[in-house]
């Protein structure tokens, strides 16, 4: 048992998931900084103040999952080169349009929401309610901002009324 009261070999499951978010977020990261320096045309202002907001927010998720990963007494991946090696979101080395640069993005954000979603399985099991809770939160954050990025992408002619 640890200070906290976990068992070292309980927590292994989350925080390999914790790591692996770890090793997505950088890249999703860098994408949003690629993506806020390289976006042109029309929607510019918009869009390059709404990826520099999302990377500022990934920064400060990005020390959270490394401080818990450090809290459950384990260590956080730390070094570019085993990010590229773990993480499943790619580098974007494309020219994208602005379009494009948000339908790349909600892809980047189905990966991190499915890693969330495996995090918070392993520490449910592990009865780690502060991680389910931590990530629970940046789950619903995400799933907040890519409803916005998905209706900014939407056609308005193809809404559906159910009222
Ligand atoms: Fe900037």
């Amino acid at each position: 048992m640890n200070y906290l009261g976990f068992e070292k070999s309980k927590v292994e499951t989350t925080v390999k998931n914790l790591n692996q978010l770890l090793a997505n977020y950088h890249i999703y990261y860098q994408n949003l900084r690629n993506f806020h320096w390289n976006i042109k045309g029309q929607n510019f202002f918009e869009l390059h103040a709404k990826f520099e907001e999302l990377y500022n927010d990934a920064r400060l998720k990005i020390d959270e999952i490394a401080e818990r990963i450090l809290t459950l007494r384990h260590r956080p991946m730390s070094t570019f080169s085993a990010y590229l090696e773990s993480a499943e979101i790619k580098e974007n080395h494309g020219r994208l349009n602005d379009r494009e640069m948000v339908k790349a993005l909600l892809e980047n954000h189905k990966v991190l929401i499915e890693n969330f979603r495996k995090t918070i399985k392993a520490a449910s099991k592990a009865g780690d309610e502060g991680t389910v809770d931590m990530i629970g939160s940046f789950l619903e954050n995400i799933e907040k901002s890519s409803w916005m990025l998905d209706a900014w992408t939407a056609d308005n002619a193809v809404f559906d009324h159910v009222w």
